[in-house]
């Protein structure tokens, strides 16, 4: 498999902090890559680095192209988008108005088409396109977050804590709705997960991530899935107890 993303020596710091260094990884084309770690281990720091959305140095290769340079923007026209932590979608407009945001590069045409996708992939939110966002239950606001991202029919999608806060019913929907945009569209995905059953399942490759560097990989047909294998592949990777 060709990798659609290739990450060497990335180091990210606010101000003195430093939130990771050395990170070396890749993601295949269309697969779903995750990083597991503790919190402040890393792994936002990792996603905002790839996306340029922090003070970053290192190589961002993407389709082959150099984007270490390259501002956020310039990054998400490239197809890498990002969807932050606690889903940051805009409270006071409308879910059709933060699709429209997501969309904002596009011709009216393509962006209605891609609306009209993405409501037929979330039905959630398909009859609250005119309420605003607040409005919306903590599974349909991460909907909605995926959604607009989706509207630049990304390449890359980094996701950072899909499930933090929501039930386990809505947790499985939000992770079966992602499956299948990823086998109708090849999108590939950089995922930071908690939940490790959820990850272990949907991920191709798992990265560990301990005190700002990645301690190892494996890919997750590797991985003894009883609870004993689980619970040592956790500590030697991580160090703690999960
Ligand atoms: N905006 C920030 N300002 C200063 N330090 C930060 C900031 N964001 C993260 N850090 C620090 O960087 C390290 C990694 O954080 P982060 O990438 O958010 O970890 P994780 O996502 O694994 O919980 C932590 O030590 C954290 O305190
Ligand atoms: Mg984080």
């Amino acid at each position: 498999m060709n990798d659609l993303l290739k990450v060497r020596g990335l180091r990210v710091r606010y101000g003195a902090t430093c939130g990771v260094a050395d990170v070396e990884l890749a993601v295949p084309s269309g697969a779903v890559v995750s990083l597991l770690g503790a919190n402040g281990a890393g792994k936002s720091s990792i996603l905002k680095g790839v996306a340029g959305l922090a003070e970053a140095e290192g190589e961002v290769i993407f389709a082959g192209r150099d984007l270490s340079r390259a501002s956020a923007r310039e990054r998400v026209r490239s197809g890498i988008v990002y969807v932050p932590e606690g889903r940051e979608i805009v409270a006071a407009l409308t879910v059709d108005e933060n699709l429209t945001l997501g969309g904002f590069m596009l011709d009216g045409r393509t962006r209605a088409a891609r609306r009209s996708t993405i409501l037929d992939l979330f039905p959630e939110i398909s009859n609250r396109t005119r309420a605003p966002a607040w409005m919306l239950s903590g599974g349909e606001q991460q909907m909605l977050a995926i959604g607009r991202a989706l509207m630049s029919a990304p390449r890359l999608l980094l996701l950072d804590e899909p499930s933090l806060g929501l039930a386990p019913l809505l947790i499985r929907r939000v992770f079966e709705r992602l499956g299948q945009i990823r086998s109708e569209t090849g999108l590939s995905i950089l995922l930071v997960e908690q939940n490790y059953a959820m990850v272990s399942r949907f991920s191709d490759i798992l990265y560990f991530v301990r005190s700002g560097q990645i301690s190892g990989h494996r890919l997750a047909s590797e991985i003894d899935v009883s609870e004993e294998g689980r619970r040592e592949l956790l500590e030697s990777y991580l160090g703690a107890r999960h």
